[in-house]
């Protein structure tokens, strides 16, 4: 089956993601079905959708009829049965809970039609397992979008154990004709390509701030002025939720002890409830209402080198491609749509020095006696190579 014959898309789950989802896709032609389980999530998820496409009219992106065409487009239902009966795509946006994501999966595949595919959104869960979870393990695949989807390029393409290169197919050719970027993370690992950057990125910044290296401004600034990140690491993690980043940390830590070294700091934040931006605290202290973000100056970066940051991400990046998971480009191409950097990152590290970064790495391991900071044998190479 080829891309062009997916017509009927159902969206479970109508909340940040979900109704992001709904509405590219209408947007793109597609009739979209979004299930919750109650009618007052359908309600908000709709309005959310007619505000964002309201703002489109009012700056001339598209017209008040194609407004009016795409919201025909959209409907919406608590019946999971009438939500995915005539689908040929079902794009899961339900919570982060591994159990309730398998049993929805279990229940649909004896719902919709046998050649559906069934892709979850998930940001860390194993997309085998819930493959697993149905009889279609063929017709299974990761497909991750960022959020706002209306906004993100971005889109991770992440294939199960058992997935057909059909359906992989057909996940990219969706996405590209919502008119993103899909990029194929040919593996199943615990963060994917993104997150296997950032959330590492999270704790090693709270290891230096706890360490006393430096204050949290001055570590925000040096990341976003050194290295050409759009915001601070710890604004970015505010911006994200520390809510999100201790359960990403925890499944992927779960899954994989070489991809994070898990600062507590985080840990103590998620247990007081500061989640960041929505809770008016997280690293920060943020106003009531709207987002803020946070001014940091050229002076401060000048106080904080980030060394062991870039030296993480890059060990980090540089496994993703010693396993196979992405090759260069890709890891770059992902970390500029997905993290906003500026530039790849690899031209970054070039800059700076391999040889710098691997003694960074290299000392952290001695110090820490941790594997997590073993340098990567793709790293070590482009050393070897480069001396
Ligand atoms: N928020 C993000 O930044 C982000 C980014 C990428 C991926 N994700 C992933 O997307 C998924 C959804 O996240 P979210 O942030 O949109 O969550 P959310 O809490 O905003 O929305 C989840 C929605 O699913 C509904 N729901 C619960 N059980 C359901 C069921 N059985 N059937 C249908 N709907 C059901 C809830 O009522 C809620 O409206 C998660 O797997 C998350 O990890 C989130």
């Amino acid at each position: 089956m080829g891309s062009r014959r997916i017509e009927r898309v159902a969206v479970l789950g109508s909340g940040i993601m979900g109704h992001g989802i709904a509405q590219i896709s209408a947007m793109a032609g597609y009739r979209v079905t979004m299930r919750d389980v109650e009618q007052q999530f359908l309600d908000k998820a709709m309005e959310r959708i007619r505000w964002s496409l309201g703002k489109m009219v009012e700056k001339g992106r598209i017209s008040s009829s194609e407004m009016d065409e795409i919201m025909g487009r959209i409907s919406v239902t608590v019946d999971i049965e009438r939500a995915v009966k005539d689908s040929d795509l079902v794009i899961e946006a339900i919570p982060e809970e591994m159990r309730l994501k398998k049993e929805t999966f279990a229940r649909i595949d004896a719902l919709a039609p046998s050649h559906a595919v069934f892709a979850s959104n998930t940001s860390t869960l194993p997309i085998t397992e819930m493959a697993d979870a149905t009889k279609r393990g063929d017709r299974f695949i990761g497909i991750h979008f960022f959020n706002p989807p209306q906004l993100m390029q971005l889109v991770e393409i992440i294939p199960g154990a058992s997935t057909s290169t059909s359906t992989v197919d057909i996940a990219m050719g969706y996405v590209r004709s919502l008119k993103k970027e899909p990029i194929l993370c040919r593996k199943d690992v615990a963060g994917f390509i993104v997150n296997r950057i950032f959330i590492p990125l999270v704790h090693e910044a709270a290891w230096e701030l706890k360490e006393g290296k430096a204050s949290m401004r001055e570590i925000d600034a040096g990341f976003k002025f050194r290295l050409g990140f759009p915001m601070g690491i710890f604004e970015l993690a505010d911006y994200t939720g520390i809510d999100v980043v201790h359960k990403a940390t925890k499944e992927m830590y779960s899954r994989d002890r070489k991809v994070v070294n898990p600062c507590p700091l985080v840990e103590e934040l998620y247990a007081k409830g500061h989640y960041g931006q929505k809770s008016g605290k997280g690293f920060y202290e943020y106003g009531q209402g709207s987002y803020a973000r946070i001014e940091l100056s050229m002076q401060e970066a000048e106080r904080y080198d980030p060394v062991r940051l870039l030296a993480v991400a890059i060990n980090n990046a540089s496994w993703l491609i010693s396993n196979d998971v992405a090759g260069k480009e890709d890891v770059e191409r992902a970390l500029i749509l997905g993290m906003g950097l500026k530039e790849g990152i690899f031209a970054i590290a070039g800059r700076v020095g391999y040889a710098r970064l691997v003694d960074t790495l290299r000392a952290l391991r001695i110090g820490s006696r941790n594997e997590f900071y073993e340098p990567d044998s793709w790293l070590l190479n482009l050393v070897k190579s480069s001396s």
